[in-house]
């Protein structure tokens, strides 16, 4: 990360997960990375998009500490014990498309509001880690209705709040991220061990795309080779 100041300071929100953990340990062994804090539902600095307050009191248990150079949200849920991704519009129901709504829109979204404004001055970046099937432009097979629009919809909260952002932080970068087909328990269903990258080597990708942004980016959907991709 050598576009961010000697001793930077770095948060990873969703530590439990599997990229998040990847983002911790790779921050942890990068030489000038001062500190980086790991939050997730059962950290001790607890956050749970369930429970709104935790939002905040997690920032507010920030706040004294120092500024942060660079915040990533890792959070995210494809599926659960009851959840599945809808392959037809017969599969949706309130409930089921609420959980996809609070995990990877609302709670992303009160985040950005808690969270931009622990960023550093100086230089900083946020990254929130959204996914390519949200893109509405490239949706070409369909199904997955819930996830897809959850994410879609963090992509407009992003660029948006990008735009707010860019009147009051000029050298903040705030952007959406696609990780890649990743190892993990969200796409273990979906052969995500077989046709999946080992979450080090996505976490170390998109660490060397975030190295790369300047302000002029802030506000896009970026890959984790670093291409634009279609809204
Ligand atoms: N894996 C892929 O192939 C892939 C592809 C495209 C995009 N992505 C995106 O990448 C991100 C990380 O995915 P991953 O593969 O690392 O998944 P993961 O291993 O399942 O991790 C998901 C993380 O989200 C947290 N989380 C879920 N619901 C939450 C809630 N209500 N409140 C707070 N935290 C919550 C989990 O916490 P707990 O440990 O407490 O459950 C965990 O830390 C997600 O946004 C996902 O959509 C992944």
């Amino acid at each position: 990360m050598d576009s961010l100041p000697e001793q930077f300071h770095a948060l990873v929100i969703g530590a439990s997960g599997a990229l998040g953990a990847a983002f911790v340990d790779l921050l942890r062994d990068t030489p000038h990375c001062a500190s980086v804090q790991g939050l997730h539902r059962n950290s001790s600095i607890r956050l749970d998009f369930a429970d709104e307050n935790t939002i905040a009191e997690a920032a507010q248990a920030l706040a004294g500490g120092p500024r942060f150079h660079l915040i990533i949200n890792a959070t995210g849920i494809l599926h659960d014990g009851t959840i599945k991704p809808e392959k037809r519009l017969a599969d949706l129901s309130y409930a089921n498309m609420q959980a996809l709504f609070q995990a990877n829109t609302i709670g992303p979204a009160l985040l950005m509001r808690h969270f931009l404004p622990l960023l550093d001055g100086e230089r900083a970046i946020m990254a929130m880690l959204s996914a390519k099937v949200g893109s509405i432009g490239d949706n070409r097979l369909g199904g997955w209705y819930s996830y897809r629009a959850s994410k879609s919809a963090l992509n407009m909260l992003v660029r948006t709040a990008a735009i707010e952002l860019a009147r009051s932080q000029k050298n903040s970068v705030l952007v959406a991220l696609h990780p890649g087909t990743v190892n993990s328990r969200l796409s273990r269903p979906f052969h995500g061990e077989v046709i999946g990258r080992p979450a080090h080597v996505a976490a170390r990708d998109m660490l060397d795309v975030l190295d790369k942004l300047t302000p002029n980016d802030t506000g896009s959907f970026r890959s984790y080779d670093g291409a634009s991709l279609p809204w």
